[in-house]
């Protein structure tokens, strides 16, 4: 939120803005933001005291460049770091940041920069909103997962024993700054993973997008600095109108989990062996096959999908076999489900969804087995 403080220069970025409940905030792409933050910080998130948050990866690359940036100036503050991974988006690591920073004096006149992907963000973000009942956060994503889909929207939280994200919050950024240079350090994995949630966008609201993604995939896996720094802002556009038209998923916000509900049980099925980006693509194309048997979809969409998502390298082909009766087994404890049955989201063509049943609809089990089948 902008709280009557000044928007970013946008000299050197890209801004967009996400309207959020009593106000918005700037997201801003580009290169060269890190060196700027001494002052986009104070500019966005006035603050006696920053807790700079990164995992063990991103510290040294780029968190510890934040720190001396900050306090080289003359900006109070703290760097806090945690192991890398999905395994370390926990309670106990909750605890561990807000434990040490109540060490440390914050109060709450302190604002959280999450320097890192998406784990650093939702953890840190989850910190900042509930260290005294919520402090500022500022995100700073360094992955293409955080800075296309993670960073944006404002959720938080952590995974728990009964499941991922199922303990957070929201709670709006005062601002995100992406800054594309820091993607060259990001392993070639994550940039595949993280690119899918593009061409995610790109299907559901944009063919145009998913065009461009597909003819751009081997600059954008190289990440070359302008077309990286394009396809973040495109789906930053799209992402933020969904959000600001939906900021707690009570509607159209739904749109943005397509390739979601079979992508999770796909994950789940596998003991999370299989990576998110991996499973949403299987996802995508086995819920373009769903929308096609029904006559919802319109006929050769999944082949579409299936060329765009080939540029990243992926296919079904690529996805290792799954248990099909642990993947149903996940779908019916989906944490999207509503009286106890999984919803998907289905396209009426590329980049459009089909609305008729609020976003999202329940299917046939036996249409759904029928169809996973594929992969088992
Ligand atoms: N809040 C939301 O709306 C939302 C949306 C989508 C995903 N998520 C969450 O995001 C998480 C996944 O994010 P992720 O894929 O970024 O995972 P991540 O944060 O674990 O980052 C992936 C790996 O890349 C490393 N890394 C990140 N940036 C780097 C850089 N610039 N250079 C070198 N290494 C770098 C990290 O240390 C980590 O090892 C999941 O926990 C997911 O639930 C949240
Ligand atoms: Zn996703």
């Amino acid at each position: 939120m902008t709280d009557g403080l000044p928007v970013p220069d946008l000299a050197h970025g890209t801004g967009v803005e996400v309207g959020v409940s009593g106000g918005s905030y700037e997201v801003v792409v580009g290169s060269g933001l890190l060196a700027r933050l001494p002052t986009l910080l104070p500019n966005n998130a006035r603050a006696h005291r920053y807790a700079v948050i990164s995992d063990e990866n991103v510290a040294p690359l780029y968190g510890s460049a934040v720190l001396e940036a900050l306090t080289s100036t003359g900006v109070d503050a703290r760097l806090y770091s945690f192991p890398p991974g999905e395994a370390s988006k926990t309670r106990e690591n909750w605890s561990m940041l807000t434990d040490a920073m109540l060490d440390d004096g914050h109060g709450r006149d302190s604002c959280v920069v999450a320097v890192g992907g998406g784990v650093t963000g939702d953890l840190a973000g989850f910190v900042a909103s509930t260290y005294l009942r919520g402090i500022p956060v500022v995100q700073v994503p360094t992955s293409y997962l955080a800075m296309i889909d993670a960073s944006v929207g404002g959720k938080t939280g952590v995974d728990v024993r009964a499941g991922k994200n199922l303990v957070g919050s929201f709670h709006a950024p005062r601002a995100v700054f992406a800054d594309s240079d820091t993607l060259a350090t990001l392993p070639d994995a994550e940039r595949v993973q993280g690119l899918v949630e593009a061409f995610k966008h790109g299907a559901i609201l944009d063919a145009a997008y998913l065009e461009w993604l597909t003819t751009a995939a081997d600059m954008l896996l190289a990440v070359d600095t302008e077309t990286a720094t394009e396809a973040i802002v495109r789906s930053v556009r799209i992402k933020a109108d969904v959000v600001t038209r939906d900021e707690r998923e009570g509607g159209v916000r739904q749109v943005l989990n397509f390739g979601h509900t079979v992508g999770h049980a796909l994950e789940a099925a596998t003991g999370y062996a299989m990576g998110h980006g991996t499973a949403v693509a299987a996802g995508m194309l086995l819920e373009a096959e769903l929308g096609e048997r029904l006559g919802i979809t319109e006929g050769g969409t999944r082949a579409q999908i299936a060329s765009s998502l080939s540029r990243l390298g992926l296919s079904l082909d690529s996805v290792p076999s799954v248990d099909l009766e642990a993947a149903m087994g996940f779908l019916a404890s989906d944490k999207k489900a509503r009286s106890g049955r999984p919803r998907y989201v289905l396209l009426r063509r590329l980049g459009e969804v089909e609305d008729e049943e609020a976003w999202s609809r329940e299917i046939p089990d036996s249409l759904v087995r029928d169809v996973l089948a594929e992969i088992a």
